[in-house]
């Protein structure tokens, strides 16, 4: 067995080059690791970087543009009409910014000596990865898979007509309706971007409110102001199915506050019900590696699986499916895989949703800590009162810190407002260091930014905030 490992061709094997597996190669490479990367996509990235983050990070940024030139352009003397969307070079944009991403990490791949195997993967026993026909061997293996939009009874996605958000970023012209299934982080993003593109926007879901697990306060207030934009949404909706035909399809669904049955029809609908671990294809049943009941890779502290020698990380595990987790997943492993301590403090976690305004929080909601019996105190400041924001027009919104009552310790932050998804790492950084609110509250922070309101919230825990 020792002669075995001595011989392998690598120190480890990642299999997908998403967010999770090609940040893990380069920290394993860095750390002196022979490393190789198996990846089946013409492109590196994985769903994030080709059809998930960043692609839809550049069609939120086009339609927010043609939104403030419609909305604001006029009001700050910039005449001159309102733009025309040619949709087929802003998908050549989108697919340049993808471009320039993915290359990025090729280059970094040849930078750091990691070799790139192409093809699928899949684990014939351990120390073992077949792509095609070739069977390589590695001291280790992460599996970094990700995910896969998970489907929904009664619907059949054909990525032209009833789409997932792979379909939804590369639509063949703006559709004139669509109906979103599911006021997620998808369905609210993508909803955003067409009903500012024009489109009407209906999104239909299963609960009383939007995003679920969002600070209540905060979920209320982003409805308001996607309702203000333009968006519909029918809430208490369970779907039952959706009929496509020859142009559009309809979505049948039930209220279910009185099991009343009603549909709806539109020129696409969007499928933004969750995703699930994909998995399937690496042989993980014949290999004996635990599976958690909803799909998961069952890891230990450590991202081991039962089977010695065999990590997993990212939306493949358990907890948030978000890039980011997965990255800090992928460099503790390679950290552990080196022989050091890796760690990801899952406490803070920041998650963005980027809409205009953006949403962000990290740490407990105001329901978390109620449902805990946590003695809590609650700042608040609205965007309204930092003038940056208003110069701008973006004072919607506001911050909210949550901190202990009895120690200020700072237990979450919740924003909606300008710059919110940059904003919250200050936030993320005083919590790491179990900062107070007065930390913040007495840290300068630059006048005019929107930090500013950050400080304002944490000044409201304690003496008050200034400007309200
Ligand atoms: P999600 O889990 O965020 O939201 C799905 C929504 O669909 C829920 O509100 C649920 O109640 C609703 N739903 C489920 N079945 C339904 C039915 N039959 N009828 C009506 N509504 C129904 O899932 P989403 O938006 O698809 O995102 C998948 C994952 O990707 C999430 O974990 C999300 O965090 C991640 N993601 C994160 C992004 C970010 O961080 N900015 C961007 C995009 C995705």
């Amino acid at each position: 067995m020792a002669k075995e490992t001595q011989m392998a061709e690598f120190d480890v094997i990642i299999i997908g080059a998403g967010p999770g597996g090609y940040v893990s190669a380069i920290r394993c490479a860095q750390l002196g690791l022979k490393t190789a990367v198996v990846e089946a996509r013409e492109t590196l990235g994985g769903t994030c970087l080709n059809v998930g983050c960043i692609p839809s990070k550049a069609l939120l940024h086009a339609s927010h543009l043609l939104h403030e030139t419609h909305e604001n352009f006029e009001k700050m003397g910039l005449m001159g009409g309102k733009p025309k969307v040619d949709w087929t070079k802003m998908q050549g944009y989108k697919a340049d910014v993808v471009g320039q991403n993915t290359k990025g990490i090729e280059f970094l791949f040849k930078k750091n000596k990691i070799t790139w195997l192409k093809g699928w993967g899949s684990i014939p026993a351990p120390g073992q990865v077949k792509v095609g026909d070739e069977v390589h061997s590695a001291k280790n293996i992460v599996i970094a898979t990700g995910s896969e939009p998970s489907s929904l009874p009664g619907v059949i996605v054909d990525e032209q007509t009833v789409v997932t958000s792979t379909g939804a970023l590369a639509l063949p012209k703006i559709p004139k309706s669509m109906v979103v299934i599911g006021a997620g982080v998808i369905g609210l993003e993508l909803g955003s971007v067409y009903a500012r593109l024009g489109t009407e926007v209906t999104v239909v879901e299963y609960l009383d409110g939007i995003t679920p697990g969002m600070d209540g306060e905060v979920a209320k207030a982003f409805q308001r102001i996607l309702a203000k934009q333009g968006l519909k949404f029918i809430l208490g909706a369970a779907v039952q199915g959706v009929d496509a035909a020859k142009s559009g399809a309809t979505v049948r669904y039930k209220l279910r506050k009185d099991d009343s049955e009603a549909s709806l029809k539109a020129d696409v609908v969007l499928v933004a019900t969750g995703r699930r671990p994909y998995t399937s294809g690496l042989g993980l049943e014949a290999l004996g590696v635990e599976i958690e009941p909803r799909g998961q890779i069952k890891t230990d502290g450590h991202f081991a699986t039962n089977i010695k020698g065999i990590y997993a990380i990212g939306d493949a595990i358990t907890g948030p499916m978000l890039a980011h987790k997965a990255e800090d997943e992928g460099m503790a492993v390679a950290e552990i895989l080196a022989g050091k301590a890796g760690h990801v403090n899952y406490a803070v976690i920041p998650g963005v949703i980027y809409t205009t305004p953006e949403v962000s929080s990290v740490g407990q909601t105001e329901e978390q800590l109620k449902a805990e019996g946590h003695a809590y105190k609650v700042g608040k400041f609205p965007f309204m009162g930092n003038a940056r924001a208003k110069a701008v027009f973006q004072g919607e919104g506001f911050v909210k810190m949550l901190a202990d009552a009895a120690t200020d310790r700072v237990l979450g932050c919740h924003i909606i407002g300008p710059g919110a998804g940059d904003l919250i790492h200050e936030v993320c950084v005083a919590m790491e260091f179990g900062a107070s609110a007065q930390d913040i509250a007495l840290t300068c922070h630059a006048h005019p930014t929107y930090s500013e309101a950050v400080r304002e919230a944490a000044l409201a825990c304690g003496d008050g905030a200034i400007h309200v």
